[in-house]
């Protein structure tokens, strides 16, 4: 059985304060860890000090980007190593507004996922189709392409034990959620790729989560599908209560 992992993943947004005060009401309230994970992606200045607060809980921190580079003259970026040291666990990496907005292509996506792995830190990888894509009957190819160059140059283990999250861009921040039927007929699509690039075991253990207007009213139904094994969740995931009852469904 794959462990349901449910990621909130608050974008640009909240104070140190307001991220502080998130931490220490989810953090004993969250299930736990033995049950499902829950991992909350902040911006990089709140990193450290929601690292110390969570110490000790089973709630996980998570960086929304990183550069692949080590070190050097990257103005602006942050390293794999950084984010290891300050105590970050997971990494999200190639969102579709990092890509739509900030450049970001398959080939980044796969060098940030491969540095990610060398650093320790579990990436949770994005793909997803635009509206136009699905109506185009391109959304199948499109994931498969993403997922196969993201997972380009790991090792089984590492495949194993990354996290892929499904995110139809029309789905995001949107509230058209896309039907459970949609989203997992894509995440078995997924799964199905990664037996066949890389092995009948990778494929059943690699994660798949859902994004896209998930809450607490739909993620039950998401959740109970075949291949989804949890949720990267934006709006929904801004607010302690609902990021508890969200984790709560995973458990
Ligand atoms: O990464 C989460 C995401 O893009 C979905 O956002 O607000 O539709 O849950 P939202």
């Amino acid at each position: 059985m794959r462990k349901k992992v449910i990621a909130g993943n608050w974008k640009m947004n909240k104070l140190l304060s307001e991220a502080e005060q998130f931490v220490e009401t989810a953090k004993t309230k969250i299930p736990n860890e033995d049950k499902a994970e829950s991992v909350v992606c902040a911006p990089f200045p709140f990193l450290p000090a929601l690292v110390e607060k969570a110490k000790g809980t089973d709630l996980k921190i998570a960086a929304q980007n990183m550069h692949f580079e080590d070190s050097g003259a990257f103005t602006g970026e942050v390293s794999p190593a950084m984010l290891k040291d300050l105590g970050v666990t997971h990494v999200v990496l190639g969102h579709s507004e990092r890509r739509e907005l900030f450049a970001e292509t398959d080939e980044t996506v796969n060098k940030k996922t491969r540095a990610a792995f060398n650093h320790g830190l579990i990436p949770i990888i994005c793909v997803g189709e635009t509206l136009e894509q699905r109506e185009n009957n391109e959304t199948m190819n499109h994931i498969e392409a993403q997922v196969k160059k993201a997972l380009e140059g790991l090792t089984e283990d590492q495949v194993k034990a990354s996290i892929i999250a499904y995110e139809p861009i029309w789905a995001i921040g949107t509230g058209k959620t896309a039907t459970s039927e949609q989203a997992n007929e894509v995440c078995t699509h997924i799964r199905k790729v990664v037996k066949t690039a890389v092995s009948e075991e990778a494929g059943n253990a690699v994660r798949l989560q859902y994004g896209g207007s998930v809450k607490p009213a739909n993620v039950d139904e998401l959740l109970s599908q075949s291949d989804i094994d949890g949720a990267l969740v934006g709006g929904a995931s801004l607010e302690a209560d609902s990021f508890v009852q969200l984790a709560e469904a995973g458990a």
